[in-house]
């Protein structure tokens, strides 16, 4: 893929401008993981991103979910979640030994729960079909449920481990990425990027979440999610270890417990490309997250935010080369899997970009089974916005 070798590196350069091999635009999770396997490998790399991880990122809970988030007629997705995962132990290794950072990496698992027998109904529909596809779900009685988390509540009425779903933290990852990918060489730049064209450089990979649609004319579009988070009382760390996704009364919601003493609660899923915070979203995720672990009651409300999820037609991330673009790649669209799908995603990009021939796992999520119409073209309204301040990220878990 790459047209050019790899150009001489090193030194101030006060000659002419030499392009650098690849320029990833946008520094979240995806961009930064991009630039780190391509400088490693011995690439010029440049990042541009006037804000480095303030898009969904910021936002995302951090769920490594490929199993409680395996849905209806997504097997393709599901089996690039299930590889990424399994990528996420030695890429969590590899990043803490380069950088010495905790990533808040947890391996505890995850627990499905539902508070009614309606919601029970629903979880085990999904949960069958998950063990239909093989994928390791355990279903548990209140009392077993209780015995790991004695903190749920007493009326909960069943649910199921999904043993292999984990936790990282997102904003403990982008820094460590951002500081993997510096110290391997690649070079930040803090300028947005508005036209494909203005970029000069061998290969450029698109990794600019909602961003992306304006620079490619791919359809990708904002998905909004709002998300609290909650810190245990008196400094202490929450009373509960595991991921919960817990099915309450109808609602959907997520508490992800972190050594901090913080508690994720997220999110709703809506049709809209604003950022602000309702009421509404806030008191059914508090109630939702209080029925299902009453002692959060107790906790201090922290911080209300809403971020973009970069959502695709079919759900699934586009990953690969931009038709009508010789030497553009994109990797955008990660929707509700953006941290999960990091490894996976910065691996078969950084082959791409140094001409390995595109991995099979690549194949259902080429950008050309989209009709593109090329740089700069107008979008739908709402799928062009781009918050100030969460410009160029594609991860939310
Ligand atoms: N994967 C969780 C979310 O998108 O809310």
């Amino acid at each position: 893929m790459l047209t050019g070798g790899p150009s001489a590196a090193g030194g101030v350069d006060r000659g002419p401008f030499v392009a650098p091999d690849v320029a990833v635009v946008g520094a979240g999770p995806v961009g930064l993981a991009i630039a780190w396997r391509c400088a490693a490998r011995g690439l010029r790399v440049v990042v541009h991103d006037p804000a480095p991880g303030s898009g969904a990122s910021h936002v995302a809970a951090g769920m490594l979910a490929p199993v409680a988030e395996a849905y209806f007629g997504e097997r393709e997705l599901t089996a690039l979640l299930t590889e990424s995962a399994g990528r996420w132990p030695g890429f969590a290794a590899e990043l803490a030994e380069a950088t010495g950072a905790d990533l808040g990496y947890r391996t505890e698992g995850t627990l499905v729960v539902g508070l009614t027998s309606d919601d029970l109904a629903e979880a085990r529909r999904l949960w069958a079909y998950q063990q239909g596809l093989g994928l390791p779900v355990t279903p548990l009685r209140p009392a077993q449920l209780r015995e790991r988390e004695p903190g749920l509540a007493p009326r909960l009425r069943g649910g199921a481990l999904a043993a292999t779903d984990h936790q990282v933290d997102p904003r403990r990852l982008v820094p460590a990425l951002r500081l993997a990918a510096e110290r391997a060489g690649a070079v930040l730049v803090a300028e947005p990027v508005r036209r494909l064209r203005e970029v000069r450089a061998g290969v450029t990979v698109v990794a600019a979440g909602c961003g992306a649609a304006v620079l490619t004319g791919l359809p990708v579009r904002p998905v909004k999610g709002q998300v609290l988070r909650l810190r245990a009382p008196g400094g202490g760390r929450p009373g509960f270890r595991h991921v919960i996704r817990g099915y309450a009364d109808g609602e959907h919601v997520y508490l992800v417990p972190r050594d901090s003493g913080e508690v994720v609660v997220g999110a709703t899923v809506e049709e809209r490309s604003d950022l602000d915070v309702s009421a509404g979203a806030v008191l059914r995720l508090l109630r939702a997250a209080v029925d299902l672990l009453p002692e959060l009651a107790e906790y201090d409300l922290v911080e209300t935010v809403a971020g973009l999820r970069p959502g695709t037609p079919d759900n699934a991330p586009i990953l690969g080369p931009l038709p009508g673009h010789p030497g553009v790649l994109v990797a955008t669209g990660h929707h509700r899997h953006g941290i999960v799908l990091t490894p996976v995603t910065a691996d078969l990009i950084a082959d791409l970009v140094t001409g390995g021939g595109p991995d099979p796992l690549l194949a259902p999520f080429r950008p050309d089974r989209f009709a593109t119409t090329g740089d700069a073209v107008p979008v739908a309204a709402g799928a062009a916005t781009t918050p100030a301040h969460s410009t160029e990220d594609d991860s939310w878990n």
